[in-house]
C-alpha cells in the first residue's frame, strides 16, 4: 500500500475556512501601500544564487544555512528567493526603472523560502508583502515606510505590538564603530564560533541571545552613540516625522536584523503574543546595495511583513475578520427542471456580481438545507417542482428563519435591495 503523501516539512498551508483570514491579511498589508503612490511589481521565485550572495551577504545565516540552491537542467546555480529585496532591486536595475522619476516605489507579494528549523510561526515556505522606495534619502520617506507598515496592521485591528527603531549609522561612521566594538570583543570570553562572527560581522554578536553573552555584552559600545553628524541628523529627523504621524517606537540600539544590508533606519515590528517567532515585520535602508547589484549608487529603504505571522497575531488577539465574499444566496433545486433554473439563475446572479452557490449532487431537502446553512449565505431558495409551474420558489432569510414565496424574476432584484 502506498503511504499517505503530505505536504513539506515546515510548510504552513492555508485552507477553508482559514485561507479566507489568510487573504484578508495579505490584502490589508498591501493596501497601505497601494494607497501610498507604490507599483506593482509581480518578480521571480527563484534566481540566480548569486543574486542572493552579493544582495544579502554570504555572512549572514539567511544565505550560509537556509538557501534552498540547486543546480537547474542547464547547470546554472538558483536559489529559491529567501527574501525579496535584492530580486527587487535586480528588476529595477534590470529594466532601468530608476532612470525615470525617483524615487522608485514598488510593492510585491508571495512566498519566500528558508530552510529554517520549523516552529510555530517559523515557516519554509511563507508569505511576505514587502516595498521598496529606492533613489532618495529624504527621512520623511523611512517615515512613510514604517508609517504603511503600522497602518497594514492597525487596518486589520492589531494593538499588541511594537515598533523597535536604530539607526545603523553609514560608510562614513560604521567602519570606526565596527572596530570598536571589535576591539570591545576581543577582551571578551567567547567561543571559537562567536570569536569567529566577531571578526566578520561583529554587531550580530550583540543580538546572541545566550545568557553568558548577554552578561559580557552589557557594556558593549553601541552603534546609535557612534553615528556620524549626516546620520545622526538623518535619524533625528526620521524620529520627528514619527512623532509628527503620531507612531509610537522604542528606541533600540541593540536591534540586528538578519540580512547584512542594512544603514542608517533600521526596525521591527514585534508582537506580544507570538512566542519566541515574534517578528511580524521589519526594514531599514540600504545604502551601497544598488551599487553591489551592478547598479547607479542609489540608497532606497523598504520592509517584509510576514502575513504567517500577522494571521498568528489576529488570531492572539482573537479579532474576528469579516467574511471576504459572503455568498448571497444559496439555491437548492429539487428535481432535474428546478436544475435548469438554478443554473441560469446562478449564472444570472453571478453576471451581476453577486455570490451565489448551488447544491450540487441531488441530495435530499435535508441534506441540501444542511449545505445551504454551513455555506454562510445570508439567503437561501428552494425550487420545487410545484414552484416551477407558478414561476415561484421559497426564499429563506438564513438569519432569522423567515420565509416567503417570491417570483423568480424578483429574486434578484429583491435580493439586491436587501444586501445593500
Ligand atoms: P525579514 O525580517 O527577514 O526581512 O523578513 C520579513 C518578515 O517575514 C519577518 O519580519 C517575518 O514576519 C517574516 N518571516 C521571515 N522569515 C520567516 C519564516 N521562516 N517563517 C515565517 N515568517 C517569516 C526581509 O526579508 C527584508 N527583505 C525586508 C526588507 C525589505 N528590508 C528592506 N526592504
Amino acid at each position: 500500500m502506498s503511504s499517505q503523501l503530505q505536504a513539506p516539512k515546515g510548510v504552513a498551508e492555508y485552507v477553508p475556512p482559514n485561507s479566507d483570514a489568510f487573504l484578508s491579511v495579505r490584502e490589508a498589508l498591501c493596501m497601505p501601500a497601494r494607497n501610498s503612490g507604490y507599483e506593482y511589481v509581480e518578480l521571480p521565485v527563484f534566481e540566480d544564487t548569486a543574486l542572493f550572495v552579493r544582495g544579502v551577504g554570504q555572512s549572514t545565516d539567511v544565505v550560509s544555512k537556509e538557501m534552498y540552491t540547486f543546480d537547474d537542467r542547464g547547470g546554472r546555480s538558483i536559489s529559491l528567493r529567501p527574501e525579496g529585496t535584492a530580486g527587487a532591486l535586480r528588476a529595477t536595475i534590470e529594466h532601468s526603472l530608476d532612470r525615470g522619476q525617483l524615487p522608485v516605489k514598488l510593492w510585491y507579494a508571495g512566498p519566500f523560502f528558508r530552510a529554517e528549523r520549523p516552529q510555530r510561526g517559523r515557516y519554509r515556505q511563507f508569505f511576505s508583502v514587502g516595498i521598496e522606495a529606492i533613489g532618495s534619502e529624504d527621512p520623511a520617506l523611512d517615515a512613510e515606510v514604517i508609517a504603511i507598515a503600522n497602518d497594514g496592521f492597525r487596518s486589520l485591528g492589531l494593538s499588541d505590538y511594537r515598533l523597535e527603531l536604530t539607526s545603523l549609522g553609514d560608510s562614513n561612521c560604521r567602519p570606526a564603530y565596527r572596530e570598536l566594538l571589535q576591539e570591545f570583543l576581543r577582551g571578551l570570553d567567547l567561543d571559537p564560533e562567536t570569536q569567529a562572527r566577531a571578526l566578520i560581522n561583529p554587531l550580530r554578536v550583540l543580538d546572541d541571545k545566550r545568557q553568558s553573552v548577554i552578561d559580557q555584552m552589557a557594556g558593549a559600545p553601541l552603534m546609535i552613540d557612534h553615528l556620524c553628524t549626516a546620520c545622526s541628523e538623518h535619524f533625528d529627523a526620521v524620529r520627528s516625522y514619527l512623532d509628527l504621524l503620531g507612531i509610537a517606537y522604542i528606541l533600540t540600539p541593540r536591534l540586528v536584523r538578519g540580512l547584512d544590508y542594512y544603514t542608517r533606519t533600521t526596525f521591527e515590528f514585534s508582537h506580544a503574543r507570538l512566542g519566541a517567532q515574534s517578528a511580524i515585520g521589519g526594514g531599514g535602508r540600504y545604502d551601497g546595495l544598488m551599487s553591489r547589484l551592478g547598479g547607479q549608487d542609489l540608497t532606497g529603504i523598504g520592509f517584509g511583513l510576514g502575513v504567517d505571522r500577522t494571521l498568528l497575531a489576529v488570531e492572539a488577539e482573537g479579532i474576528k475578520l469579516a467574511p471576504r465574499n459572503p455568498l448571497a444566496l444559496f439555491i437548492v433545486p429539487i428535481g432535474e427542471q428546478a436544475k435548469s433554473q438554478a443554473v441560469r439563475l446562478a449564472g444570472e446572479f453571478r453576471t451581476n456580481g453577486v455570490a451565489v452557490d448551488i447544491a450540487y449532487g441531488d441530495r435530499s431537502l435535508k441534506g441540501a438545507m444542511k449545505a445551504a446553512d454551513r455555506s454562510g449565505a445570508r439567503f437561501s431558495v428552494v425550487i420545487g417542482e410545484r414552484d416551477l409551474a407558478n414561476g415561484t420558489a421559497e426564499l429563506k432569510d438564513m438569519a432569522s428563519g423567515s420565509q416567503e414565496t417570491i417570483t423568480l424574476e424578483a429574486l434578484l432584484p429583491t435580493i439586491k435591495a436587501r444586501l445593500l
